[in-house]
């Protein structure tokens, strides 16, 4: 079995990685995942991975990749930037493992760093939104991940459907 890295990455490192993070996100979307695109579209996919650096460059945001042999395979998110009354707060995003690379534990290990480092960010509740269904469902549930309810027709998948999200939350801390 290979070893699994995991690092997270400043605005330069992103930058640097910018092919292999569009590598990622491309084998998602190609396998149908709904993760904001609808299509193949190597151009917005970079325009993403673009907002994320000046994201991770001015603190709104965190990410944590994980790597196979030098090689990025999966990554999440922390969104941080919040309203002065939800800094308690982080979003949980594009929690992502390039096709090659599932069903080895990376997804979860990523989510479980992740959490973690919510913490020692002094964040106490976590949020995020999946498609319901997905196999991240299961997932979420199993790391104490709690449903508040789901949303109907909420994003168009990559074959035209309209589908609906499950909103998820979980206390990692004490509410101040
Ligand atoms: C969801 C995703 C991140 C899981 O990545 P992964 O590294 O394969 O997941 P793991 O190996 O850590 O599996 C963790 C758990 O997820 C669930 N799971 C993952 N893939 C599954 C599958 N194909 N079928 C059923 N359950 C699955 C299982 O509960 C699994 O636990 P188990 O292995 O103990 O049974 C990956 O499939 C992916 O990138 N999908 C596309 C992007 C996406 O939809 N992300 C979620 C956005 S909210």
């Amino acid at each position: 079995m290979k070893t699994i890295n995991y690092q997270w990455l400043d605005a330069a490192g992103a930058q640097q990685e910018l092919a292999a993070l569009c590598n990622v996100l491309d084998g998602c979307v190609a396998q149908g995942a709904s993760i904001g695109f609808v299509k193949r579209d190597a151009q917005q996919m970079n325009h993403f991975w673009q907002d994320v650096v000046l994201s991770l460059a001015c603190g709104d945001k965190q990410l944590l990749v994980a790597r196979c042999e030098e090689r990025i395979v999966g990554t999440v998110m922390l969104v941080l930037a919040m309203p002065a009354n939800g800094v308690h707060r982080a979003e949980v995003v594009k929690l992502l493992v390039h096709p090659d690379a599932r069903r080895s534990g990376i997804a979860r290990a990523l989510m479980q760093q992740a959490e973690a480092r919510a913490g020692q960010l002094g964040r106490s509740l976590l949020v995020l939104d999946t498609r319901s269904g997905d196999v991240a469902e299961p997932l979420y549930r199993s790391l104490g991940w709690q449903t508040a309810g789901q949303i109907p027709g909420y994003a168009r998948s990559t074959a035209g459907v309209m589908d609906a999200t499950t909103v998820m939350y979980k206390a990692i801390g004490p509410a101040d």
